[in-house]
């Protein structure tokens, strides 16, 4: 080789290895709090070794199983962490900004999920799954290090199953799905007008009559168009003890809502002593409010509360029991001589006053438990439907208690700034931006990813009230999984975003970018996803 030729080789190389080539960005939703990408990247082959202690058993034997479904890599876990290709490890000595952040660190060598939680390290695994990348003869990682805590701490997706129900394997798929968006709290509403969902030991018929409709109103409310086709379903106990378990494996609290005093009709279907009229009704097949109501003045009724609630606790390790509250049409109690003379006696002048006055009675019956409720935001006594007159809820001297969480789904700015103001730590479910029964034209992504779970005009001293956001999946009208699913995504994915990554790093292209890889993921999976906008 002449001199010259051999001068431009070893110039040319020595150039092209000196330039920077640009990382590979992650794709990465939601979005974490810091990313610091490094030159190059860490190779993986297919039989990788994950190493962790017995601490982090369970999160470690599902990140093998999640190499394996995902990627097909056939993964050997171990205690040993030498030479191991993935290492979790569970070190109080780790900063983040609340307990459930983490940091992974993506070297030449090797990847470590660090965290001083368990949940943390839960939360590192499915950002980790996100970043490998499959290639000819194995498996690529960018390498950086990643800095993250979630900005919210509740981030939760609810089901409704007391209009439709849908089963364990449709539930253990949507806790699937959260976990890899890092969404940690199901909500599950497991009781309706039109459905009873959850086994009661001492009260079968709930589910034995409760749980039974001959129809289902169809298309939308008020169509008067019926299916014709009988609907049931319910959860045993056991069942709820089976996904009250897959939930926690994924780091996913499960709260109960059982609603009341209204959307109750299914109960009072079963038992109609429950209800304030007395009568004999069926299980509605119709959708939209309705008017029974259990009447909260009679002290059986009250016990029955009491006898439910200890059953739905043993089952729900959840700090938090959820009732509902939403919704109340009071003309059966203002029709009630019985409720009326139990509103004199007690010096309640409106029934919105007697619903306070109640929702208190469960909150120290809840506190008494050791729990702590929480309710849509009509249990503050506010008035917030049309179907209410204002004599029904003007004069609401009770004070809802302290310590209630309450869910924000209806009323103006005013409203959820004045909740906070009072005192309580609140959820921000506004309907207008979180409702996943909502269609994509009066909520398509770009406005579901829009979100702030802070209303504004909330001082900051007052913003830790906010614990976090919740999307709801109302389910009248999606009697299939193909049509809850098309509802559910691709906006779950916006709400987990707007709950994790802090609102000043948000960016709807970059998270637009990031889609495909669960777009991907949810076409083999058999969940097809509604529009992209
Ligand atoms: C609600 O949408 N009824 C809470």
């Amino acid at each position: 080789m002449k001199l010259q030729s051999f001068l431009w080789i070893f110039l040319s190389t020595t150039l092209l290895s000196c330039k920077q080539t640009p990382p590979t960005e992650y794709q990465i939703i939601p979005e974490p709090q810091a990313i610091v990408y490094a030159s190059g990247s860490l190779n993986l082959s297919e039989s990788v070794k994950i190493a962790f202690p017995q601490e982090v058993v369970k999160e470690g034997e599902l990140l093998k199983e999640y190499l394996l479904a995902d990627l097909g890599m056939n993964a050997q876990t171990t205690e040993d962490g030498s030479g191991a290709d993935i290492t979790l490890q569970l070190n109080p000595e780790v900063k983040s900004a609340n307990s459930e952040g983490y940091n992974l660190e993506v070297s030449k060598k090797q990847v470590i999920i660090s965290s001083a939680s368990n949940a943390g390290i839960f939360n590192g695994i499915q950002t980790l799954r996100q970043i490998i990348q499959k290639k000819e003869g194995g498996f690529i990682v960018q390498r950086g290090t990643i800095t993250d805590a979630p900005a919210f701490s509740w981030r939760s997706f609810m089901l409704d199953e007391g209009r439709h129900f849908k089963g364990k394997q449709v539930v253990k798929q949507l806790l699937d799905e959260m976990a890899l968006l890092k969404m940690n709290v199901f909500q599950w509403h497991l009781t309706e007008d039109q459905g009873w969902r959850i086994e009661i030991k001492k009260y079968p018929k709930l589910t034995e009559v409760g749980s039974y409709r001959d129809s289902t109103e169809i298309n939308n409310f008020g169509s008067n168009l019926f299916d014709g086709k009988p609907h049931s379903g319910f959860y045993t106990q056991d069942d709820i003890r089976e996904l009250v378990a897959y939930a926690a494996d994924r780091h996913i609290l499960v709260v109960p809502e059982i609603e009341m005093p209204g959307h109750s009709s299914a109960a009072i279907a079963a038992y109609p002593w429950l209800g304030t009229t007395g009568k004999q009704i069926k299980v509605p097949c119709k959708f939209g409010v309705q008017y029974d109501i259990y009447n909260v003045t009679d002290p059986k009724v009250i016990a029955f509360f009491n006898d439910v609630i200890d059953e739905v606790i043993a089952l729900f390790p959840s700090q938090v029991i959820h009732i509902g509250g939403d919704e109340v049409r009071y003309d059966q109690w203002n029709a009630s001589a019985q409720v009326k003379s139990f509103m004199a006696k007690n010096g309640l002048k409106t029934p919105a006053e007697l619903q306070v006055f109640f929702t208190n009675d469960i909150s120290n019956m809840l506190r008494g438990k050791n729990k702590r409720m929480m309710g849509w935001n009509d249990i503050t006594g506010d008035k917030l439907h049309e179907y209410q007159s204002d004599a029904d809820t003007k004069e609401v001297s009770q004070k809802l208690a302290d310590g209630t969480i309450v869910q924000f789904w209806k009323g103006d700015s005013t409203l959820i700034l004045n909740t906070i103001q009072k005192g309580y730590d609140i959820v921000n479910s506004y309907h207008e931006y979180t409702y996943l029964d909502y269609s994509y034209k009066s909520i398509p992504l770009a406005k579901a990813y829009s979100f702030n779970p802070i209303p504004k005009g909330l001082p900051q001293e007052l913003q830790g009230k906010v614990l976090g956001l919740g999307c709801q999946m109302w389910g009248e009208f999606i009697p299939t999984v193909e049509s809850m699913n098309l509802k559910v995504y691709p906006r779950i994915a916006a709400y987990a975003e707007c709950g994790w990554t802090s609102p000043d790093k948000k960016n709807y292209e970059r998270f637009q970018k990031s889609l495909p890889y669960f777009l991907n993921r949810w076409k083999a999976e058999g969940i097809v996803y509604g529009p992209l906008d």
